[in-house]
């Protein structure tokens, strides 16, 4: 069916480097597919000057490299709907431009969406010359909505004064917030493998789950990001935002739909049930790190304290959780990519079989692997054929390129592009849940980013991360998994 209003996505930030190697490629890709509604105009909007014949040429070289599938044919047909604006992001006169390149397509705004792939120190004024140019309010003729990137504030206080500043031009259900991982198609099927299931969830709660473990390891190291990262730091970058996310999904309880707000109350409600991690706890329940050779990186101050890596264990205090650890772990320059979910389950009570004393039984655990290797591993005791009872701990594994063929998966903002275009905020952040991260994260971060904060570990790049991280799991006798690493 022909769509009968046009869709103008105006990406804030065009010439960036999100824009050319995410944005623009994602929405190549949902073209080739079919899936970009007929009559849609993409305008870039960044300071830089380009014409539109020099913009398309821009973002053709890029494309062609970053494109999931480069076709020169097919990127043929669609350049013609790029076209670009150049302006600051707070000048009247470039709104006015932009508005009449907006209206240059059939005369009426129709349906908008605005990415606002920029610093956060301009998401608000973007909004106001958008209200105030009138391409934001609501109307019947079509949607009017704001895609948010990260970082969405710096700490608690200037979530909530974003949040304040964005509603006061935006209603909720016009933003849009980022959070990639949520787009990523294992971290989906967290919710598809926990709720279309009835075999799991039975046994997904305190009285079968020992402790959960969620890693997400990166072998890259700051690079030359260095002056952003620094003033971000691991518990910024990925904790407040991605970790949190995996974790609510994890630990969340059934949705009654699949609508937006059922699944997103669900995540806030769990964030919302974090046990604060005093200062007294800081101790004993976080460890912060740095790879060595960080504070020589151009643009660290020396007496840098923002971690490259962290642990945390976290407790939620709910009825299905009480006491149940969950160990979060992320860090750069460590031994591989790799993120992943550990279900550990606690072992049998009693212990029936013959077995030396020496012989120690695994415990089941089920592995969520989220990327590089995606897909599911349950480990499990069997016995070893022609003894008499002796066992050993087997594998049984479902990846997703051996079931689904090698299917070229599509990349997160190809799937929040479309999202967003849709309509669908289920993978997008709400301001409460933000709000909810970030009050569990703000004094975390407060406590490590100081030199009185618990003592800074280092770590060699190329390894699983300080030595005081596995301390904090075997003081419980555990120990950290790498239960889709060792076994792809
Ligand atoms: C981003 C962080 O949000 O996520 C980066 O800013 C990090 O520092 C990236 O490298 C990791 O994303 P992914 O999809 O590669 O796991």
């Amino acid at each position: 069916m022909k769509d009968i209003l046009s869709t103008t996505i105006v990406i804030f930030g065009g010439s960036g480097d999100l824009a050319r190697r995410k944005l623009v490629p994602g929405l190549f890709s949902l073209y080739q597919k079919g899936r970009l509604p007929e009559n849609t105009r993409i305008i870039g909007y960044s300071r830089s000057a380009y014409s539109d014949t020099e913009y398309r040429a821009f973002l053709r070289g890029h494309a062609e490299k970053f494109a999931k599938v480069w076709n020169a044919e097919q990127w043929a047909e669609f350049e013609p709907k790029l076209s670009y604006v150049s302006g600051v992001f707070d000048d009247d006169k470039a709104f006015d431009r932009l508005k009449i390149a907006v209206l240059a397509g059939d005369g009426n705004l129709g349906n908008c969406l605005y990415y606002m792939s920029i610093a956060p120190r301009f998401f608000t004024s973007v909004a106001q010359q958008l209200h105030e140019h009138g391409m934001v309010q609501k109307s019947d003729a079509g949607f009017k909505r704001v895609i948010v990137e990260k970082p969405f504030g710096h700490d608690l206080e200037s979530a909530q004064q974003l949040n304040r500043d964005l509603h006061s031009y935006l209603d909720e259900d016009q933003i849009y917030r980022i959070d990639h991982y949520l787009a990523k198609e294992t971290v989906q099927n967290i919710m598809v493998f926990r709720f279309a299931n009835t075999i799991f969830e039975p046994l997904w709660n305190r009285n079968y789950i020992d402790h959960v473990q969620i890693t997400a390891a990166e072998s890259v190291d700051v690079g030359t990001r260095a002056g952003y990262y620094d003033s971000a730091g691991v518990l910024r970058d990925m904790f407040q935002n991605h970790l949190m996310q995996l974790l609510a999904l994890t630990a969340m309880e059934p949705p009654a739909s699949f609508e937006a707000d059922a699944v997103r109350n669900e995540k806030a409600k769990v964030l919302q049930s974090l046990r604060p991690i005093t200062h007294a706890r800081l101790g004993t329940q976080t460890v912060r790190a740095q790879y060595a050779g960080y504070l020589d990186s151009e643009g660290v101050p020396a007496d840098s304290q923002t971690p490259t890596y962290a642990a945390l264990k976290v407790y939620i205090d709910n009825w299905r959780w009480k006491d149940v650890p969950f160990y979060l772990r992320s860090g750069k320059g460590l031994k591989t990519k790799a993120t992943e979910i550990i279900i550990q389950f606690k072992k049998p009570p009693h212990m029936m079989f013959p077995i030396s004393n020496d012989f120690v039984i695994s415990s089941n655990y089920l592995a969520i692997c989220i990327q590089p290797h995606e897909g599911i591993h349950l480990r499990f005791e069997a016995k070893v054929p022609d003894t008499d009872s002796n066992m050993e701990s087997v594998l049984m594994d479902f990846h997703y390129s051996d079931e689904f063929g090698e299917i070229i998966m599509p990349q997160a903002y190809e799937k929040l592009l479309l999202e967003a275009l849709e309509g669908d905020a289920t993978l997008f952040t709400r301001s409460d849940g933000i709000e909810a991260a970030w009050a569990f994260m703000d004094p975390v971060i407060r406590g490590l980013e100081t030199k009185y904060g618990p003592r800074m570990a280092t770590y060699d790049k190329g390894s699983w991360g300080p030595a005081e991280a596995d301390e904090l799991l075997n003081r419980s006798r555990r120990k950290w998994r790498h239960g889709c690493a060792e076994h792809k």
